[in-house]
């Protein structure tokens, strides 16, 4: 009987530039000619946004906004509760270059073939290299301040992968689905054009002991239990929560930290929020369309 290839084999493909090549070269379709950044996605609940890029500096998404007010669970829904009249400052939800940009299987990045421009290396300990060791500039001084507040934690956490560009993911997504089955590769990794890595705000953190990566049993490792007690501290939420696949997509997957600013991981924490989508409003997005 043949033997599926446990997820860290496979996830080895996140920091091995030469398997990805090969994967890449054998498998990848044409890929998508970028257009427009700024376009906004036709049904797509979004805040009007000048696609600035920073901490939400007091924010709002305004009484301008389309988007649904969220609703905790047990609660009705209140639109005064909601974030996107709640903040101050504004940030577009569609535009790829926005900290606020939700990416889901629903809402894939427009342009498909976006490149983030201020992709920089973090000051981390880094267990990836070549463009998975990148991050765009907000985002990579945040994990610097965070994983050496991890660290002095006594909670060391790496950082295993980081941007993935549409090409990355594509030979990633396809090494998934050569080793799981398409069904299943679509709990674990996005399609090309629909992570989060794409945008340069994600990142996938490993503990310094090395035990679990991009394994479950990562929540009980120290980096993982710091980073779900602090890292919105640092403008970071754990994106992909146990029990959340139904809102999310994918299965719970402790090590993916997504980038959103201070602002709102707080609000999203502290509001009880479990997923992105909930905390916008938005629908569940469990499955591709
Ligand atoms: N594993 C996450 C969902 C990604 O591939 O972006
Ligand atoms: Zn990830």
């Amino acid at each position: 009987m043949a033997t599926l290839p446990g997820r860290r084999s496979v996830a080895k493909f996140l920091v091995g530039g030469t398997a990805l090549a090969i994967f890449a070269a054998c498998t990848a379709p044409a890929r998508p000619v970028p257009s427009s950044s700024s376009g906004s996605k036709p049904g797509t609940t979004a805040a009007a946004a000048p696609g600035a890029d920073g901490p939400p500096a007091g924010a709002s998404v305004s009484g301008e906004s389309t988007a649904p007010s969220p609703q905790p669970a047990g609660g009705a829904p209140s639109p005064a509760a909601s974030p996107v009249h709640a903040l101050t400052a504004t940030f577009s939800l569609t535009d790829p270059s926005s900290p606020w940009v939700l990416v889901n299987k629903h809402h894939p990045l427009n342009p498909v073939g976006y490149e983030p421009p201020d992709l920089v290396q973090p000051q981390v300990v880094l267990g990836s290299g070549g463009e998975t060791a990148l991050l765009r500039v907000e985002a990579a001084d945040a994990a610097g301040r965070m994983f050496a507040a991890a660290a002095a934690a006594g909670a060391a956490m790496t950082l295993l992968s980081s941007y993935r560009s549409y090409d990355t993911q594509l030979a990633l997504y396809n090494n998934y689905v050569a080793g799981f089955g398409s069904d299943d590769a679509d709990t674990k990794s996005a399609r090309a054009g629909y992570s989060e890595h794409q945008t340069g705000l994600a990142l996938d953190i490993g503990d310094a002991g090395g035990a679990c990566a991009f394994d479950p049993c990562f929540a009980e490792q120290p980096a993982a239990a710091w980073a779900a007690g602090n890292c919105h501290r640092f403008g970071f939420i754990v994106r992909y929560q146990l029990g959340k696949d139904g809102m999310t997509g994918f299965f719970a997957e402790p090590w993916h930290l997504r980038y959103v600013g201070v602002e709102v991981a707080t609000d999203l924490v502290a509001k009880g929020y479990g997923s992105y989508e909930e905390y916008l409003g938005l629908e569940p997005a469990p499955a591709y369309l």
